[in-house]
């Protein structure tokens, strides 16, 4: 898709080189800022009662008179948040994106002038609207024939608006990529398919790709992630790269990304229902690609580090049995009651590993457990903290990027589920509280640098209808990676 803006007054739209018009409206718009055309269209659409100020409502007009675009949309907007500008978009687009549609102007006359914000939730609004999944289905619908889409916006404005483009552009391309790769059904996503992932951003991006197989992870003695792997036939692998963007001695930013390509649950196993739904599982691992790929295209002066364990949960004779007791990376032992609990095994010995790259901060991103669902739904992803700076910076990151987080506590009394008789530490705690439980559980693995880490079962793919990966949260971990480099 080509992005591009448009600086022009909103009076002179009608003769805007284009095949489809969409105008984001809302209360304060006065139908005559639009232009005596398109003005006069607006005024008696809203006096005809075709159209209300209410955000949600839609009209869609063919062959409007002195209109040089063909289709013209207006969506109403609640506000002039970024938010509502999205919301508007993706409204007005669900009745373009069918038709023949190729190049699209998007304007605002709301009395706010438009900004960055809004700029740069357009190409993942645009994206998340066209987006059709067809790599294993051949009768998948065709593709959108939209290829070129201008906003319009003020002259003043049009530098903001150009970098917000820019960032959103990147930001689309990541959660793109995100998505795809979690779509990817378990038998065409395994650990080498996404070790081949990152292969080729590395060859596109410049990143430095590092894949470890299973005898270099015996050798860093990963007992828990080394665990996990060994009931599945797929042989494991632990993805290291690096983007640098700063100067050798700047300690990096790491991502570590849960890479379950499947989970059966193991000898624990999962009940049938839904069970398909645990191809997301690596959706951590997946938003650390789109991640790295979304800043190697930004280019900001910092050092990312993505880190993935990846492996499957299988049940099998050489699968690890409840009560088996293994010794982590860090030397801790854990005693594993529940094999279903495995993400947090294979995570832990990647936060260890992270130590040896001397991390400013180590963000890890996971679709950890089903209790983060319980608790905060499909909007917000769940964060956990030891550091109420990096807290904030990710709240703000998620807010700015309209891709939210919650934050969640931690505190002490919580780690005394994990006891346990036999070993250093349990894989899993009580039932009530889970998501807390498997933070304070990863937390016995952090103690040396500021982290965080995104639970991410709820907000990284979509159950129902329109089940499907979200690519979530690649646009927070953009921005907060981007307000690190400022
Ligand atoms: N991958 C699951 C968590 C999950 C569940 C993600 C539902 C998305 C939707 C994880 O490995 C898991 O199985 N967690 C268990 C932990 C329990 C055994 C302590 C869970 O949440 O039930
Ligand atoms: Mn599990
Ligand atoms: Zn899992």
């Amino acid at each position: 898709m080509d992005f591009k803006i448009l600086a022009a007054p909103l009076k002179d739209l009608r003769a805007a080189e284009a095949d489809a018009l969409l105008v984001v409206v809302g209360e304060d718009t006065e139908p005559g800022s639009l232009g005596k055309v398109l003005g006069a269209a607006l005024s008696q659409a809203l006096r005809g009662g075709d159209l209300a100020y209410k955000p949600g409502r839609c009209l869609y007009l063919h062959h409007v008179t002195g209109v040089k675009a063909r289709r013209v949309v207006f969506a109403v907007a609640k506000d002039a948040s970024a938010k509502a500008f999205r919301t508007a978009l993706l409204n007005g687009l669900a009745s373009i994106k069918g038709g023949g549609t190729e190049h699209l102007l998007v304007a605002s006359s709301l009395a706010q002038p438009l900004g960055s914000a809004q700029a740069q939730a357009l190409p993942g609004a645009i994206d998340d609207s066209l987006y059709v999944y067809r790599h294993t289905k051949p009768s998948a619908p065709a593709a959108s024939k939209l290829r070129r889409v201008s906003l319009a916006c003020d002259v003043a404005e049009s530098a903001s608006v150009h970098e917000g483009l820019r960032r959103g552009e990147a930001i689309a391309a990541g959660v793109a990529l995100a998505r795809e790769c979690a779509n990817r059904p378990g038998n065409h996503c395994t650990p080498e398919y996404l070790a081949n992932q990152a292969r080729r951003l590395g060859k596109d991006f410049g990143l430095t790709v590092q894949v470890l197989q299973r005898k270099d992870v015996e050798k860093l003695g990963m007992g828990c992630f080394l665990a996990v792997a060994q009931g599945s036939a797929q042989p494991l692998r632990f993805i290291v790269a690096r983007y640098k963007g700063a100067g050798k001695s700047a300690a990096p930013l790491v991502l570590v990304g849960k890479g379950i390509t499947f989970d059966t649950g193991g000898i624990s196993i999962k009940p049938g229902a839904d069970m398909d739904e645990m191809k997301f599982d690596m959706g951590g691992a997946a938003s650390v690609l789109g991640t790295l790929r979304a800043v190697a295209q930004l280019k900001p002066k910092i050092n990312v580090v993505g880190i993935i364990p990846a492996c499957e949960n299988m049940p099998s004779s050489t699968a690890v049995k409840p009560g088996d007791v293994v010794t982590s990376m860090s030397g801790q032992t854990v005693e594993i009651l529940n094999t279903d609990a495995e993400g947090r095994l294979i995570l832990c010995d990647a936060l260890t590993y992270a130590e040896r790259l001397k991390p400013a901060a180590v963000v890890d991103i996971a679709t950890l457990t089903g209790a983060c669902v319980v608790a905060l739904g499909h909007h917000r992803s769940g964060m956990f903290s030891t550091s109420d700076e990096l807290a904030e910076q990710l709240d703000r990151a998620g807010q700015t990027a309209l891709d939210p987080c919650w934050r969640m506590p931690m505190d002490e009394e919580y780690d005394e589920g994990l006891k346990s008789n036999f070993a250093d530490m349990a894989n899993i705690g009580p039932r009530a509280g889970g998501a807390i439980t498997a933070a304070m559980f990863l937390k016995r693995y952090t103690a040396k640098y500021p982290w965080a880490h995104l639970d991410i079962a709820g907000s990284a793919w979509k159950s129902g209808a329109a089940k499907g990966a979200t690519g979530r949260p690649v646009p927070l971990l953009t921005q907060f990676v981007l307000s690190r480099a400022d």
